[in-house]
């Protein structure tokens, strides 16, 4: 099968080559990618292998169809469409019999790219590939865990679900599952890439009366405020924090949601967030570990920080939510897809994504 590789050679370029894809073990299935969006996560993958030597499929917001099925696997038979999600629970661990199925001990190997026992389905000319981020979207085939691959209505268009896969599981789950936001309650969401106007689509399901926006990019404001964002600031010309203690008549965000992925604004959240409230941080990249958070005002002022991963969704129970939700006229799927290249222009696709054009960019994998 062809795949888009990356060998951590030349930043951000992959290359087409046949790969060679295993059958099915017992627990897993054999799935025919169809399209496979790219997230902001493929690109701190490509950073964070450079130079590595590991070989790996990159794309993680993908969606197929089902083509062998391994002897244990019941939830799921070969005709299936399928969407793929990068965190595929065990279903027995400690988190996942407390329902905390981001948590889990498999889940959790997801950036490793290899299965838990740490070999890969993937092979060229003998030497291991491994799955970048679970999932290996950008080749025609690849093999999950049953759990990883969640069933989908037959006349479910993969073209468009995909973006399920990562940026609406996480932008929505932020808001439903991770901070629990209520009707009427306020929200600023730094950062407005897949992952920043599915917070906001979250946010206006959610009911909440103000969604605050900021991007240095003028289009995605746009996006936001069609998304139903209420307010949006451009960073580079007006004080964020400022603006959004006017807004809140100098209280503060009940909310506050860092998509971005610059760990300099979690500061920013956490001090445009009320006293009581909470900072959600969904975007991730390679600083987050030293970024500054005030420890002190934490207590005194009764914050918290929430770390949000796939937006706490359990890919079986919620996926079919989601998918609901757009059916309903809730989410706006479409509207999130500005671009698509085949896989064979995939580096076009990244260097897209690179710049910050459009919104989600998405690949053909195969037709
Ligand atoms: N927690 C999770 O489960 C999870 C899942 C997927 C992605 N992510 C992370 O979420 C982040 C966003 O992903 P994406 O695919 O939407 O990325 P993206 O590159 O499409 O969007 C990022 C946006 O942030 C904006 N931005 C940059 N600097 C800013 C600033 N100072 N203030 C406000 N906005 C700023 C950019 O203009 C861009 O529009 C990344 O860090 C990604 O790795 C996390
Ligand atoms: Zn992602
Ligand atoms: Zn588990």
């Amino acid at each position: 099968m062809r795949a888009a590789l990356y060998e951590g050679l030349s930043p951000d370029v992959v290359f087409i080559d046949d790969l060679v894809v295993e059958e099915p073990r017992a627990d897993e299935v054999l799935v025919k990618v169809a399209n496979c969006g790219i997230c902001h996560s493929d690109l701190s993958l490509i950073d964070l292998m450079a130079g590595s030597g590991d070989v790996s499929v990159l794309g993680h917001e993908a969606a197929g169809t089902v083509e062998a099925i391994g002897e244990s696997v019941t939830t799921l038979a070969v005709g299936d469409k399928v969407l793929l999600t990068p965190l595929a629970p065990c279903g027995n661990c400690y988190w996942c019999v407390r329902g905390e199925a981001t948590a889990c001990k498999d889940a959790q190997m997801f950036s490793s790219g290899v299965r838990p026992d740490g070999t890969t389905p993937l092979s060229r000319n003998g030497q291991p590939v491994k799955r970048g981020l679970g999932v290996a979207g950008f080749g025609e085939h690849t093999v999950v865990r049953e759990a990883g691959a969640v069933k989908l209505d037959p006349d479910t268009p993969l073209d468009i679900a995909c973006v399920i896969g990562c940026a609406i599981q996480t932008g929505v789950g932020a808001v439903l599952h991770s901070a629990k936001v209520d009707a009427g309650d306020t929200v600023l969401v730094t950062g407005l890439g897949g992952i920043g106007a599915a917070v906001v689509q979250g946010a206006r399901i959610a009911g909440a009366s103000k969604i605050v926006v900021s991007d240095p990019v003028a289009e995605r404001r746009d996006a936001a405020i069609h998304f139903g964002a209420t307010h949006a600031i451009d960073p580079s010309a007006d004080d964020l924090q400022a603006r959004v203690m006017e807004l809140t008549n100098g209280v503060g965000v009940d909310y506050s949601f860092e998509a971005a992925g610059v760990s300099a604004l979690v500061a920013t959240c956490l001090e445009s967030t009320r006293v009581g409230g909470a900072a959600v941080i969904v975007g991730v990249d390679a600083t987050l570990a030293s970024a500054e958070f005030m420890p002190a005002a934490l207590v005194t002022h009764g914050k918290s920080i929430i770390g949000s991963l796939l937006g706490h969704c359990h890919p079986q129970r919620d996926i079919p939510k989601l998918v609901g939700m757009w059916r309903q006229g809730l989410l706006d799927l479409e509207s999130m897809i500005s671009h698509r290249f085949d896989l064979a222009d995939a580096n076009e696709g990244i260097k897209n994504v690179r710049a910050a054009n459009g919104l989600r960019t998405v690949l053909t994998v195969s037709g």
